[in-house]
């Protein structure tokens, strides 16, 4: 493995009535706080409730921002950092998914900054200092609630770039299973896709020599597929539930990936795909991903052949590990096909015609990968292959 440096300094609160503990941690940084949420979820489960009586019992001065969009727009983000700086806000509350988390993350930087938000996105900028902001997670996929990660799109641009720094880190993150159990079937399939391709990404590396990671990340993997088949029939079921909103957590705080970054080239096309037709992040790495391994098996045989044998359960007697590899894909598309995740992009009604925009897009920033290099035709032969 590379040297490395772990850091994470997400206070985790996890588990069922913790939400009990939100107004001690959000006081320690002052009164006036901006609560940002979505598009009315917890609205209907009861948690937008629950939380403003908390904040009023504090005597806490509350400001809202509503209808965070599902790949968040950075002219919200925007508006965020303007009602930061009009009303002087000490403190944000992020409550909701991974949009409403990535996009506090912009407005918490963005308020202590006299430029476009953009800037930060597209690393023109770097943020000198930001508001604390914690969160209480609703919905179990990105791990941006213990990350420093933040994914924001430019409607009028078509861009959806991630851009992360260590003010992106929450003060602390509220993570408790009966949040999540109104997650409709079709968010809990993404969700699950989202956290096994996060675990994917980092498996395949650019470090030799990681048996202790290899092993986390089979195992942590195993358990999604476990229970994630479960959860998919039986989404009330609390165990489930948490099981999941932690292997999530997990799949993306960094305790992955100790000794190396990951590939993330699927991320980046991925991005490019949903920044030019707006589709779910998850939907379309259910797509991409088995594509850009089948592309890939013949760089490392043996490494794909072993995720096939010790989480897809692939019998290797008497076959090659290319002929392995080739199993464990289709396992693995099989799974995520069972569970009702997409599989072309037909799917989403996304022909040919802009194959080679989301190519341009996705190579915005030169070659992509990091266990293998993808040049533009090695990104367009993925996105053919996902048609
Ligand atoms: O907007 P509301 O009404 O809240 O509804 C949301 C939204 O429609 C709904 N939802 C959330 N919690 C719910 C719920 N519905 C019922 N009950 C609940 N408890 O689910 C829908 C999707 O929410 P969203 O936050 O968009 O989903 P997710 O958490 O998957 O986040 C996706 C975004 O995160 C980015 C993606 O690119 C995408 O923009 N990512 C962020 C990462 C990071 N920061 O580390 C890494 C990821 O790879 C990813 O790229
Ligand atoms: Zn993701």
């Amino acid at each position: 493995m590379n040297n490395f440096e772990f850091y994470n300094p997400v206070k985790l609160i996890f588990g069922k009535g913790q939400i009990s503990q939100l107004t001690n941690e959000l006081s320690q940084y002052g009164k006036k706080v901006l609560v940002v949420y979505g598009g009315g979820s917890i609205k209907r489960n009861g948690l937008y409730d629950e939380v403003m009586s908390l904040l009023k019992e504090a005597n806490m001065e509350i400001h809202e921002l509503a209808g965070v969009e599902p790949n968040p727009r950075v002219s919200t983000a925007r508006k965020g950092a303007e009602i930061c700086k009009a009303h002087d806000i000490d403190v944000v509350l992020a409550v909701g998914g991974g949009s409403v988390i990535d996009c506090t993350k912009l407005i918490a930087s963005a308020a202590k900054y006299d430029g476009d938000p953009w800037d930060f996105v597209i690393q023109k900028a770097k943020p000198q200092d930001a508001l604390p902001f914690g969160t209480i997670l609703t919905l179990a996929a990105t791990g941006s609630e213990m990350n420093a990660g933040s994914v924001i799109t430019n409607e009028e641009t078509q861009e959806k770039y991630g851009w992360g720094g260590p003010f992106n880190f929450p003060k602390f993150s509220i993570l408790d299973p009966t949040y999540t159990i109104s997650v409709p079937r079709d968010q809990t399939v993404y969700g699950i896709v989202d956290m096994m391709s996060h675990i994917f990404e980092q498996y395949y590396n650019e470090a030799t020599n990681t048996p202790v990671q290899d092993e986390m990340c089979e195992g942590v993997l195993r358990a999604i597929i476990d229970n994630g088949a479960k959860l998919v029939d039986d989404l009330e079921n609390y165990d489930l539930r948490e099981t999941i909103l932690l292997a999530g957590t997990i799949g993306l705080n960094n305790f992955l990936r100790l000794g190396y970054q990951g590939d993330w080239a699927s991320h980046d096309i991925e991005h490019a795909v949903s920044a030019v037709y707006d589709i779910p992040h998850a939907g379309g790495l259910a797509i991409l991903f088995p594509n850009w391994m089948r592309h890939n098996v013949h760089v490392n045989p043996a490494r794909f052949a072993k995720m096939a044998v010790n989480v897809f359960g692939v019998d290797p007697a008497g076959k090659t590990d290319e002929e392995v590899a080739y199993e464990g894909i289709d396992r693995l598309s099989a799974f995520w096909t069972s569970i009702g995740a997409p599989q072309t992009l037909a799917d989403y009604q996304i022909d040919d015609a802009k194959l080679e925009l989301m190519a341009d897009k996705a190579m915005a920033n030169g070659p992509l990968g990091k266990f293998v290099k993808l040049e533009r035709e090695d990104v367009l032969a993925i996105l053919k292959a996902s048609l």
